[in-house]
């Protein structure tokens, strides 16, 4: 039998923002994990193409940080839908832990991001899309602090790795084994008629 609703109880707005923060997210993992092939080519072109790809990366990353806090503050504003009853406990806690990580993993990284090149006392100016320069943070410049932030972003960086895969493995479970609406939320199409 499906446990399935007829609507989502996310507004429009949580279904896209998780959506558009997903999207960029993983885009970033993906440019972020490929920008020391680009800088370290002996290719003046691909090079070049590197210090572009940071650009669109600092800025991508800058507007997780910002929708992740509209995110936040919509979900503290609104509540979210509980889950479904026949969870288990350790089950219920898995989710949670998972959310709270990806909401801890999306302030973070870009944060760590934000530091990196504010202490970088190569002082390189980040332009959110070429429209304005995004100021740094008021810190003292340090090579130390810039790279211990860099070990830090990269580290979440991973951590956002294994939790995306443990996130999409539970989905999937709720979808075709549970065959609940848990997935059906974030993806209306998805909604099974009820049986
Ligand atoms: C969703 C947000 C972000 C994600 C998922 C992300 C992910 C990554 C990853 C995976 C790397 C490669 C780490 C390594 O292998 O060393 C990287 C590098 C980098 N990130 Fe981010 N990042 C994000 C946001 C930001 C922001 C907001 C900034 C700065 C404002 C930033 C600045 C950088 C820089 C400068 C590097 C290159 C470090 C180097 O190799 O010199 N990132 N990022």
């Amino acid at each position: 039998m499906s446990r399935a609703v007829d609507r989502s109880p996310y507004s429009r707005m949580a279904i896209t923002l998780h959506w558009v923060i997903a999207l960029l997210l993983i885009g970033n993992l993906v440019g972020g994990l490929l920008l020391d092939s680009f800088l370290d080519s002996s290719d003046p072109a691909m090079k070049k193409l590197g210090f572009q790809i940071i650009q669109l990366h600092k800025s991508f990353g800058l507007t997780v940080l910002l929708l992740t806090l509209l995110r936040l503050g919509i979900r503290v504003g609104s509540g979210f839908p509980p889950l479904p009853s026949h969870m288990t406990g350790l089950e219920r806690l898995l989710a949670r832990l998972t959310h709270y990580g990806f909401y801890a993993l999306l302030l973070l990284i870009p944060f760590s991001g934000w530091v990196m090149v504010s202490a970088s006392p190569l002082g390189f100016p980040t332009s959110w899309f070429g429209l304005f320069e995004w100021p740094h943070l008021p810190i003292a410049t340090s090579k130390e602090t810039s790279g211990a932030a860099s070990e830090v972003h990269e580290i979440l960086a991973w951590l956002a790795i294994g939790l995306i895969a443990l996130h999409v493995a539970g989905a999937l479970k709720h979808h075709f084994f549970d065959r609940d609406d848990v997935l059906a939320r974030m993806i209306p199409a998805l909604r099974r008629r009820s049986a």
